[in-house]
């Protein structure tokens, strides 16, 4: 038995990313895959250089089509369960870079339903709320107007039944269950929920690419397996690992844990007490045990933030990675070092989202030109 365990709704222990390829049935994402996107977007990513986006599903066949001038859309989604925390930004961001150099269409499904449905004790009125406070956060991250469509369940749903009925009819209790862990005590709005999860895989008839985290992937499964007998391309995605939380290097970044979170809404002096309280360090007790041997970045939490999110610059990642190591460079250094570089992303996100109150308008359509989406698609 694996002693770790990651499904769409909680992930804990140390987790094998190379077992979890084999678990899913995914790709790595291979050094030549990465050679192709390279190619094609005119760079690389960070976030696939150092491989946190790190398995794939025909990820080949979408720079096929972008090679081919055949085009693809993105879709991504954000569960409306509560305010946002910086892991939550991660994959947002890494799906900006791809609209900016694909320059395609971007659907984003907000699913009130959904947490409605999983979370006890969650109200209907509470995921309204968090619903409209995500989508400011979303858009703070930078997404074009003109090639982003935002929408939420609840209020699209009129748009979609029929296409969610057709995905439904063709997935079995028994598959919802063996994909899902569904038992018979789960309730039955849940195993209905994942048809509306596949529907924007087709609200274009060109191939589709899913950038998040690896916890989503059981949903593309099903979907891979009846897209095409209703006329659509099987879905593309690739994976990201988890945000590791401030505690250390188990599970992921989450909601529950307070004091594993940095919040969008947390301020400077917030933020660096948190970092000073919690991160999970690889130095050594003693300052002078650290000079002599050296500190671990593996399992530095700080360092491991740098590196995912933090520090794009190779030369400065490599730089903090040896300092540490060899012992010049101190755990409360690289702390401090963090701290500064958060607390100006989150000044510069919280002007955004601040903008992002003119803006939201441009991204939701307010449900009319919803309707044009899909005539304009299907
Ligand atoms: N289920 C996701 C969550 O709980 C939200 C979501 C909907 C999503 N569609 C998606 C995430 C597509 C990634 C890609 O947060």
């Amino acid at each position: 038995m694996a002693d770790f365990s990651v499904t769409p709704w909680e992930a804990s222990g140390v987790i094998d990313y190379d077992k979890l390829i084999a678990q899913f049935g995914t790709k790595k994402i291979s050094p030549l895959l990465k050679e192709r996107i390279s190619r094609a977007a005119g760079e690389l990513h960070p976030m696939l250089a150092r491989d946190y986006f790190f398995s794939h599903r025909d990820m080949d066949l979408i720079v096929d089509s972008h090679e081919k001038k055949e085009g693809f859309f993105l879709y991504t989604g954000r569960g409306p369960s509560g305010q946002m925390h910086i892991g939550h930004l991660v994959p947002l961001a890494f799906t900006k870079w791809l609209q900016d150099k694909f320059k395609c269409n971007l659907y984003i499904q907000i699913t009130d339903d959904e947490k409605f449905l999983v979370k006890q004790g969650m109200q209907w009125e509470d995921t309204q709320k968090y619903s409209h406070e995500n989508i400011l956060d979303i858009i703070a991250v930078g997404f074009d107007p003109k090639r982003t469509f935002i929408f939420k369940d609840s209020e699209y749903v009129r748009n979609i039944y029929p296409l969610m009925l057709a995905i439904a009819k063709k997935t079995t209790l028994s598959t919802a269950k063996a994909v899902f862990g569904f038992t018979d005590s789960t309730n039955i709005g849940l195993s209905f929920y994942p048809s509306y999860q596949i529907v924007p895989t087709f609200f274009e008839k060109k191939r589709c690419l899913i950038p998040s985290a690896i916890d989503q992937d059981p949903y593309w499964r099903i979907q891979r397996d009846i897209a095409q007998s209703l006329g659509y391309f099987k879905t593309a995605a690739m994976h990201s690992k988890f945000l590791p939380p401030l505690s250390g290097m188990e599970g992921k970044m989450s909601s529950s844990v307070a004091q594993g979170a940095i919040w969008l809404t947390d301020d400077a002096k917030e933020v660096k007490s948190k970092i000073n309280k919690y991160a999970f360090s690889g130095g050594k007790s003693s300052i002078e045990e650290h000079r002599k041997l050296g500190g671990n970045p593996e399992i530095d939490v700080s360092y491991q933030w740098m590196k995912i999110f933090f520090e794009p610059d190779n030369k400065k990642l490599q730089a903090l990675h040896d300092e540490y190591k060899s012992g010049k460079l101190l755990s409360g250094e690289m702390k401090a070092a963090l701290t500064e570089r958060i607390n100006s992303f989150l000044q510069a996100h919280r002007e955004k989202r601040e903008e992002a109150r003119e803006t939201i308008k441009e991204f939701t359509h307010e449900g009319a030109l919803a309707t044009q989406m899909w005539e304009k698609h299907f």
